[in-house]
């Protein structure tokens, strides 16, 4: 292997790390406050209308909160939620519910 090939390598072996690493979710949990009315404090949703985000990949958590901040995404309800959400914000509350167990909470009731 050359020197090109083992960075190559290294690269990969550490990327998931990395991706994996961003956001805290003991600070999302905080964070999350003004979520939890309608998702919930573990993201099992209050009602049937809100979408369960608990357990879901924190990436995808991350672009959806993104999008809907950004104006990609738009849901009258969701743009003012995060609205005023800095990146790490987001990083943080996905951790957050990326954690939590989800709709598997709901199935072993
Ligand atoms: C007043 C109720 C309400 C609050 C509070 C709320 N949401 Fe939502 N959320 C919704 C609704 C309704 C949708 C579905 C929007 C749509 O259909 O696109 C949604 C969708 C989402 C989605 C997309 C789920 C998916 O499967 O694509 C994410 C992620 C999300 N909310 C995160 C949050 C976060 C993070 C907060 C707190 C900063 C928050 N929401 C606060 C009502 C709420």
């Amino acid at each position: 292997m050359n020197i090109i090939q083992q960075s190559a390598a290294i690269a990969l072996l550490l990327a998931p790390a990395i991706a994996f690493s961003a956001g805290d979710a003991a600070k999302g949990q905080n964070k999350s406050a003004v979520c939890h009315a309608c998702h919930g404090p573990t993201g099992v949703a209050v009602q049937p209308i809100y979408p369960n985000i608990g357990g879901q990949h924190q990436d995808y958590l991350i672009k959806s909160i993104k999008a809907f901040r950004d104006g990609e995404r738009q849901n009258a309800i969701m743009a003012p939620m995060v609205a005023n959400l800095s990146d790490a914000d987001v990083e943080d509350i996905a951790a957050w519910y990326a954690s939590q167990q989800g709709l598997t909470e709901i199935k072993d009731k």
